[in-house]
C-alpha cells in the first residue's frame, strides 16, 4: 500500500460491533498491577501508556518504505525533548559530536549549554563536510539536519551515514521539516530519525511533540529509558490530537509542498528578492540530491530581502501572512530570522512556511507586500 493509505488506515482500531472507529485518549497514571510486574504490561503512565502506543505504532509504518517491518518509536513531549534524549542516551563525557553547522539553534544550544560543560567536545561541520570521513573523526554522534532550518542547507544522508559508518559513528538525522512523508531517514541508513511533531506533523499551532525512531532495538531501549526516567511525557490528549491529525498529513504535505514550489519561483523572479532556497528549487545547490532523497520538498523556504526595513515592510505588508516563529501549519507564516540572533543569516532574510491558503491569493498577496517596500 502507498503512503496516504497507510496512514490512513493506520489510526483505526480493530473492526468490532459498538466500538469507535479511532479510540479515544486514555487518560491515566495509574494501571491495576497485580502481583509480581510484568513488563509487557503496562503499570504507570510515565513508561507506557495505550495512546502513545497506538500512535508509536502509526508514527513507526510513516518512518518506513511500505512492506518493511515498523521502525520503533517513542514520543516525547515536545520536538526537543526527543532531540535531548539521543543526546543522553548516547553521549557521555569525553565523546565527540559533529554537529551540522546550520542545524536548529536549539539543538547547538542544548549540546553547548548542558554536554559541553560536562566534558563533551562539540565540534561544527557545513553539510557538505559532513560526507567526509576526516571531518567525522573521533565521532560519536554525527548530528544532521536536512533540510536545514533556517537555511535550508541540504546533507546528503546515504553519504554522510557512510562516512560516518567508517568513522564508526553513529548518524541521528532531525527530519522535521520534512516530516516521515517527506523523507525517511531511517530507510537511508541513519540510527536514529527525530522530528519536532510540533510543526508539519501535527500541522495545526496547537500541540508541542516530539518523536524518536530507530530500527535498533538496544538504542531504542536507551531512548526509553531517558523518557522514563527524564519523564519529558506526551500528554494522552496531544498525542490523540496528533494520531488524529496525521491522516490529512499527505494531503497537506503535498499542497504545502505545491504551493512552496510556486511561491518560491514567483520570488525568484522579482526584483527585490535575492537568493531564494528551497530544496524544490532548480537553482537550489543541492537540488539534485534532495530530489535523490526526499518524496516532498515540505512547506519551509528562505529568501532575502534589501535589509531588516525592507524584510519587516514586507511582513507588515502582506495580509496573508502570519507573523510567528514556527512552521508546517495550516496557515501560512514567516518571520525576520535575524531577530532571534544565533542564526548566520543576513537582516533582510525571511523564513517562510508556507500553509494551506490558495496560492494564487499568496502570490498576488506578496506581489503587493513587495511592491510597498
Ligand atoms: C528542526 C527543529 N528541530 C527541533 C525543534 C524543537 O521542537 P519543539 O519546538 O517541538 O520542541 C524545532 C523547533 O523549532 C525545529 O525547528
Amino acid at each position: 500500500m502507498r503512503d496516504a493509505t497507510r496512514v490512513v488506515r493506520s489510526g483505526l482500531t480493530k473492526a468490532a460491533t459498538g466500538r469507535a472507529l479511532h479510540e479515544g485518549p486514555v487518560f491515566v497514571s495509574t494501571f491495576h498491577t497485580l502481583g509480581e510486574p510484568d513488563e509487557t504490561k503496562y503499570s504507570y503512565g510515565r513508561s507506557h501508556q495505550p495512546t502513545w502506543t497506538e500512535l508509536e505504532r502509526a508514527i513507526g509504518e510513516m518512518e518506513v518504505d511500505a512492506g518493511h517491518e515498523p521502525a520503533g518509536v517513542r514520543v516525547f513531549g515536545s520536538g526537543l525533548a526527543a532531540v535531548a534524549s539521543v543526546f543522553s542516551a548516547v553521549v557521555r563525557p569525553g565523546d565527540t559530536v559533529v554537529v551540522q553547522q546550520g542545524c536548529y539553534f536549539g539543538a547547538r544550544q542544548l549540546l553547548k549549554e548542558m554536554f559541553v560543560p560536562q566534558g563533551v567536545t562539540l565540534r561544527m561541520e557545513a553539510a557538505q563536510d559532513l560526507v567526509r570521513v576526516e571531518s567525522l573523526q573521533q565521532a560519536r554522534l554525527v548530528w544532521v539536519e536536512t533540510p536545514a532550518n533556517p537555511g535550508m542547507e541540504i546533507a546528503d544522508v546515504r553519504a554522510v551515514v557512510t562516512a560516518a559508518k567508517q568513522a564508526g559513528a553513529l548518524v541521528a538525522v532531525d527530519n522535521t521539516t520534512a516530516t516521515p512523508l517527506g523523507q525517511r531517514p531511517l530507510e537511508l541508513g541513519a540510527d536514529f530519525s527525530v522530528c519536532s511533531d510540533s510543526k508539519a506533523m501535527n500541522g495545526h499551532s496547537d500541540v508541542l511533540l516530539g518523536h524518536v525512531a530507530c530500527k535498533d532495538e538496544e538504542l531504542l531501549r536507551k531512548v526509553d529509558l531517558v523518557r522514563t526516567l527524564g519523564g519529558a511525557i506526551a500528554g494522552p490528549m496531544e498525542a490523540w490530537l496528533l494520531q488524529r491529525s496525521l491522516p490529512t498529513l499527505p494531503l497537506r504535505l503535498e499542497r504545502m509542498s505545491a504551493s512552496a514550489l510556486a511561491v518560491a519561483e514567483f520570488l525568484s523572479g522579482r526584483p527585490e528578492v535575492k537568493n531564494v532556497l528551497y530544496p524544490g528549487l532548480r537553482t537550489h545547490a543541492d537540488h539534485s540530491v534532495a530530489a535523490e532523497q526526499m518524496q516532498h520538498f515540505g512547506p519551509v523556504l528562505g529568501f532575502t530581502l534589501r535589509d531588516q526595513g525592507a524584510a519587516e515592510a514586507f511582513l507588515r505588508n502582506a495580509e496573508l501572512v502570519t507573523d510567528a516563529t514556527s512552521f508546517g501549519g495550516t496557515t501560512t507564516m514567516a518571520e525576520r530570522r535575524g531577530r532571534w540572533g544565533g542564526d548566520a543569516v543576513p537582516e533582510g532574510f525571511i523564513r517562510m512556511s508556507v500553509g494551506l491558503e490558495d496560492v494564487r491569493d499568496l502570490i498576488e498577496d506578496f506581489g503587493r507586500a513587495l511592491d510597498g517596500i
